[in-house]
């Protein structure tokens, strides 16, 4: 009776406990992330349960660190493994969940009425993207939504300060957005502005009219004035900087690169920038009679990105960096532009308030399904790190560290504010946004991913350093590896406690390389015009990549890929150094260009051949199937 009596009892407990084992739906919700309330924002509004929200949901990726170990050994010169770069389904593998965390987060899904079709997941499976009612989302993190003011600029938001997830859920993900995340997009900036008779003007709005058309080009002006208007393609690259001048500065001119081989550059385009066709032809047939026939892009949209060719839409960033990389590169197989959609209205009403789209992760988790992407890709535009919350700076960053695993070069401006607002008076913006208003430098995000080759500015023959040209040091993400040595040697040579406090030394320091940044000329809405800064430096550098890809393409080796580390090592060798000029900003006389590495034109500018013939020099492996 006895046993029987306990037998019972025990199962009794052993049902109770399968009763109540818990589930992602039952069991309870725990706080994931809280922040205060955010500063120069106003609680408008409760968010309308029926507007739609575009949930992001990312999930750990426990392998992560061992794609990093073979991005470090394939990017390094001195391994045998250099130029080995991985194939998209290798880097899809080291970069995916654990199996178990996309059943249980598919198992929230489905418990709110999520089916498979309405779920969209990156190619490596770890991010997950739902778009939901407000009312579904608010139960699915236990939150209550709100539409937010931005006090300055009356941009709205649809924002929490909180929310929880399903306790089961809080080691299988790591980050659900837009939720807690108040960055502002609008920051987002390309990085030139218009020149106007060797004037910097730092004005974008009142573009249109800076530009002359082709008939003030056949004026014969004999005044000063009119005599930098005049576009000529064998410049020399003092005044006016041309296709033809930036490929003799570099050591690249007449090297013409083999259609037939499988290379390739991408341009993105951000803020409904467009790229002219009509506008490149005509540039080209100018300044590259060559490519003026033949020379086309792909258009690839990425979130919605549209492609308007009506030249007054026309975007004279998109023009510039289409006309700089494609002109130098030409006849290479294969262009591509990306337009990415995604900005938040400035003005939108209540009703027609938008989600606050991250343009680098759409656009970042596009390129990593392509089969093949672009081998090197241009991105002129960049924001304060300190706007870009830190979680989602990292995620983006190693998101750019997938890409370059498989051999994809990414080339990013390092912004036109010296080592912050580019200013040397009192009126400086420097100041964290932490509310504890500290004084300090800027540095910039992308620039400061440490997987991506940043590019600052020079100008003038011999080359000196553009005084806007970006430069510092990172705060979210400290020194890697490849560039501690040269770094910590530059830091050494400082005047003792110089700039203490306003820029992190254990930071990943910016830019890596430079080139010309000033007077490029370029055809945007049927006219000329003269544009500067790293936004034209970006393409410039990304063009001689490319073409050193021709090269070792060519000879059956792999592409560049994460060119870094080579560069830190080896490459530097093969590099203008510029020792003259420096980067005001922020009140103070910024960092100074001295021989070897500074923050303000990196190792120095490319020289196509020098490069060509130490990397051909290099034990390059085959390339990788991409
Ligand atoms: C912003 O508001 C102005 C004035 O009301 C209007 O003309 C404009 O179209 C609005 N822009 C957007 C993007 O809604
Ligand atoms: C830059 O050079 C000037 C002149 O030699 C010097 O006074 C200044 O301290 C230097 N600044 C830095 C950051 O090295």
């Amino acid at each position: 009776m006895r046993s029987s009596f306990y037998a019972a009892g025990f199962l009794l407990a052993f049902g109770q406990a399968v009763m109540a084992a818990p589930t992602v739906m039952n069991c309870a919700h725990k706080l994931k992330h809280s922040i205060d309330e955010p500063r120069g924002w106003i609680k408008f509004a409760p968010a309308p349960a029926s507007h739609k929200i575009t949930l992001r949901v990312a999930l750990p990726q426990p392998r992560i660190s061992e794609l990093e170990q073979h991005l470090l050994q394939v990017s390094d010169p001195d391994h045998p493994r250099y130029g080995n770069y991985l194939s998209k389904a290798e880097v899809d593998v080291l970069s995916a969940p654990h199996p178990e965390s996309i059943k249980l987060v598919k198992e929230w899904f489905a418990g709110h009425g999520l089916s498979h079709s309405d779920i969209d997941h990156t190619s490596a499976q770890d991010w997950a993207t739902v778009t939901v009612p407000i009312r579904t989302a608010e139960k699915m993190l236990k939150t209550r939504y709100h539409i937010w003011k931005h006090a300055e600029t009356g941009e709205l938001v649809v924002r929490t300060t909180r929310y929880s997830l399903p306790e089961l859920l809080h080691d299988h993900i790591a980050l659900v957005q837009p939720t807690t995340i108040f960055s502002r997009w609008s920051e987002l900036k390309s990085s030139m502005f218009y020149e106007n008779n060797g004037q910097v003007e730092k004005s974008l709005a009142s573009s249109a009219n800076r530009f002359y058309s082709l008939d003030d080009l056949q004026d014969d002006g004999d005044n000063e004035d009119d005599e930098e208007r005049i576009i000529a393609p064998h410049s020399d690259c003092t005044r006016t900087v041309t296709i033809d001048c930036l490929m003799r500065l570099y050591n690249a001119a007449g090297y013409r690169p083999n259609p037939r081989i499988d290379n390739s550059i991408g341009v993105t385009g951000f803020l409904e920038n467009y790229a002219n066709i009509e506008d490149m032809k005509t540039m080209f047939q100018h300044l590259h009679p060559a490519a003026a026939r033949s020379a086309k892009f792909d258009f690839v949209s990425v979130n919605k990105g549209e492609n308007h060719q009506q030249r007054h839409l026309a975007g004279a960033e998109a023009n510039l960096d289409i006309q700089y990389a494609l002109g130098m590169v030409h006849p290479i197989k294969k262009a591509v532009f990306y337009s990415t959609g995604g900005r938040p209205p400035f003005n939108a009403s209540r009703n027609t308030v938008r989600n606050t789209n991250e343009p680098y992760l759409e656009w970042v988790n596009h390129v990593l399904t392509e089969e093949k992407p672009p081998l090197v890709i241009t991105t002129s535009y960049g924001e304060d790190e300190q706007t870009v919350p830190r979680e989602y700076a990292e995620l983006v960053c190693r998101k750019f560290m997938q890409l370059t695993a498989r051999g994809v070069t990414l080339v990013f401006s390092s912004g036109d504010g010296g080592v912050g607002d580019g200013k040397r008076g009192q009126n400086h913006k420097c100041y964290s946004n932490d509310g504890k208003d500290t004084y300090k430098f800027l540095p910039l995000f992308p620039s400061g991913c440490p997987y991506v080759t940043s590019v600052g500015a020079t100008y003038s023959i011999p080359e000196v350093a553009a005084s806007f040209s970006g430069g510092g040091f990172s705060e979210y993400f400290t020194r890697p590896a490849y560039q501690e040595k040269t770094v910590s040697n530059y830091l050494k040579t400082l005047p003792e406690g110089l700039y203490k406090g306003l820029y992190n030394p254990a930071g990943r320091a910016t830019p890596d390389i430079s080139a010309q940044g000033r007077f490029f000329q370029i055809h945007h809405r049927g006219r000329w015009g003269s544009i500067g800064g790293t936004s034209a430096s970006a393409p410039a550098v990304a063009a001689i990549f490319a073409l050193l890809n021709d090269a070792l393409l060519s000879k059956g080796k792999g592409p560049l890929g994460f060119i870094n580390p080579f560069l830190y090592s080896k490459g530097f060798e093969a590099l203008n150094d510029v020792v003259y000029g420096s980067n005001p900003g922020c009140g103070t006389e910024g960092f100074n260009a001295t021989v070897g590495w500074d923050p303000v034109t990196g190792l120095g500018t490319p020289d196509f051949r020098k490069l060509k013939n130490l990397l051909e020099s290099t034990n390059y492996k085959a390339p990788a199937v991409v």
